[in-house]
């Protein structure tokens, strides 16, 4: 047995927190490698809608879920969530890595004053101190988890890092970071998070080769900070490769590589979409999507699917198999497009263009197909209708991946299931 990597091949909210809790039932160990709290997974069962930041959506099928070293953790969102699962009879057996890095106050400060200077060309990031917290861990000024849970530790490392950030608050005119008091909050989340501490590499490299374990990324390759649209991204590496930094598993522990792609095109935030559409379509898939944030509330920019886009972001996850869900949104369309190539500069091209400049030229040229009706709440293929097995069967044949997931509505059992 193995590992199995599942990761979003959009920008984010491509549905995840679903498939990955239908799958977390064939699963021992679910597990989180890279993000923070600026994640939002919605899961509905039985018409109750739970939302997770940080803990893996595993847990709402009692399964052993873990936060790896890659992952940034606020602890008080942490021990939030922790008490809201507890509140609906849920009591996660749940380990987080003592290498992860804590996302501090001044994280959070930091993450919205950098975002005003910018103005315009800010990126809107979801104001969670993400950049800000993996900046200090690769500047070496970080605080990890093991540091909250060592009175001794933590006050060492905040004599060496206070004066730093004071520095920064001063210029921005912030005023003084008041250090005993970060001190005592952080101390005592940690003496409440303490019994969930681990070494998660030893233990995940303990069970890897007798269980089941899924690695569940956030946010999607279009966002990460190597492959996505730089530097409108986030900070961390949601590519399947990231388990291996982000776990500490080595690349031949992965056995398979699953992506997740929405029908459709969303993103949240600023930077160039190709197929973004502003209009009727546009407002369309945002309200019968209900494309806002689970995390910030903001609207989705939504558009037609990207196949340019999704083949790149295959390429760079190493996808086997892909999950299509929401399909069942696209319901009610007369006429459904993909992208299948963008125009630059009078020339047709089939790559995702690393250079912004030019992705912001690109132009793109549509296949179209007839639309459908009532796909949702299929949970066999055989129901769906033809023009939406079309639409699948066209995605999997331009992209060379067997589609094996098609999710038609928000229920955990409105997904189908096909063999390859
Ligand atoms: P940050 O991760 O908060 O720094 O935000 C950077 C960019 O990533 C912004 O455009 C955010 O909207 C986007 N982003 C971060 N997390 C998610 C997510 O879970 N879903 C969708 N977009 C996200």
């Amino acid at each position: 047995m193995a590992g199995v990597v599942i990761t979003g091949l959009q920008w984010g909210d491509e549905g995840k927190g679903k498939i990955t809790d239908y799958l977390s039932n064939y699963f021992d160990c679910i597990v989180r490698y890279q993000g923070g709290d600026n994640a939002g997974h919605t899961v509905v069962i039985k018409n109750k809608k739970y939302k997770l930041h940080l803990v893996p959506s595993g847990v709402l099928q009692n399964k052993k879920v873990v936060i790896g070293n890659g992952v940034v953790v606020n602890p008080s969102v942490l021990l939030d969530e922790i008490k809201m699962l507890s509140e609906n009879g849920i009591n996660p057996d749940l380990m987080v890595s003592d290498r992860a890095h804590v996302i501090m106050e001044y994280h959070r400060i930091l993450d919205g004053i950098e975002e005003e200077m910018l103005g315009k060309k800010k990126i809107g990031t979801t104001k969670r101190g993400i950049g800000p917290c993996y900046t200090d861990k690769v500047s070496r000024y970080g605080i990890r988890i093991g540091d909250i849970i060592d009175e001794e530790n933590l006050r060492e490392k905040l004599d060496r890092i206070i004066p730093v950030k004071q520095k920064i608050f001063d210029a921005y005119g912030i005023g003084k970071i008041n250090v005993e008091k970060i001190f005592e909050e952080y101390i005592s989340y940690g003496e409440k998070l303490r019994k969930y501490v681990g070494d998660t590499i030893y233990y995940l490299n303990s069970i890897i080769d007798e269980k089941e374990v899924l690695f569940e990324g956030a946010q999607g390759i279009l966002l990460d900070i190597d492959y996505g649209t730089y530097p409108y991204t986030t900070s961390s590496n949601p590519v399947s490769g990231g388990v291996c930094t982000g776990a500490g598993i080595s690349p031949k522990k992965i056995k398979k590589s699953i992506g997740i792609a929405k029908a459709y095109t969303t993103r949240v935030g600023m930077g160039a979409m190709p197929t973004e559409e502003k209009g009727k379509i546009g407002d369309f898939l945002a309200e019968k999507g209900n494309e806002y944030g689970t995390t910030t509330g903001r609207k989705r920019r939504c558009g037609w699917l990207d196949l340019v886009a999704l083949k790149y972001s295959c390429m760079v996850s190493g996808i086997d198999e892909v999950a299509l869900t929401k399909v069942d949104v696209l319901d009610g369309l007369k006429e459904v497009k993909v992208c299948t190539g963008y125009e630059v500069d009078g020339e047709i091209i089939d790559r995702f263009p690393s250079s912004l400049k030019t992705l912001e030229k690109c132009k793109p040229v549509y296949e179209s197909m007839e639309g459908w009706d009532r796909a949702r709440g299929k949970k066999r293929y055989e129901e769906l209708p033809l023009n939406a097995r079309k639409y699948v069967d066209y995605i999997s044949d331009w992209l060379k991946i067997p589609v094996t997931i098609i999710s038609t509505g928000m229920e955990r059992n409105e997904t189908i299931i096909l063999e390859t």
